[in-house]
């Protein structure tokens, strides 16, 4: 397992979802018990001196990690969702996209103020996303600990909209 190339359970596909974009697939990922438990070992490994009492993760494929990291960490899992998905009393924050805007909305009463919140998503591309979460997040009185991803695109500069934080991507393209 410790030789595990995890960029190998990464595959292009083409003109996803519009002509011209490669798409960057994790489910083979996924579908491998080691390739999963690789990814989440380098996601853990910075975070074994932190006290982290709430993992938060946007949908949808934010959720996939999101779960284990929780799991692992032994802590309660906080689903960020887009919106209308979100049963209870929520707070919402709009976000652009690279055409249009949409938003995210979390729980009012997910996170408690003070507490200590890991964010994890699969992708940080242009950063819009993970920030709207990063706003909903301290909008509750939670600190963020750090932001966890699967991957980073690191040529549409994402980070630069999360400067503020510590920030853990496993892989980098
Ligand atoms: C993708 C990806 C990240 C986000 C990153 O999600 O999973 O959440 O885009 O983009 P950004 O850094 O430019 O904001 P998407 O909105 O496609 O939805 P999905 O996770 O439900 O597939
Ligand atoms: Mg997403």
């Amino acid at each position: 397992m410790n030789n595990i190339q995890i960029k190998d359970f990464v595959r292009d596909i083409l003109d996803f979802p519009k002509k011209g974009v490669v798409f960057k697939d994790i489910t083979p990922i996924l579908s491998s018990a080691e390739a999963t438990e690789a990814v989440l070992q380098q996601l853990l490994a910075p975070l074994k001196n932190e006290r982290i009492d709430k993992v938060a993760a946007i949908e949808s494929r934010g959720f996939f990690f999101g779960i284990l990291l929780a799991h692992a960490l032994k802590v309660g899992f906080v689903p960020i969702r887009k919106p209308g998905k979100l049963p209870g009393e929520v707070i919402g924050e709009h976000y652009d996209l690279e055409y249009g805007n949409s938003s995210l909305e979390i729980h009012t009463d997910a996170i408690a103020k003070g507490e200590r919140v890991l964010l994890h998503d699969d992708v940080l591309a242009t950063g819009g996303t993970a920030q709207a979460a990063t706003k909903l997040i301290e909008h509750l009185g939670g600190e963020i600990v750090q932001c966890t991803f699967l991957m980073e695109l690191d040529f549409l500069h994402g980070r630069e909209k999360l400067k503020k934080y510590s920030i853990n991507s496993i892989l980098n393209y």
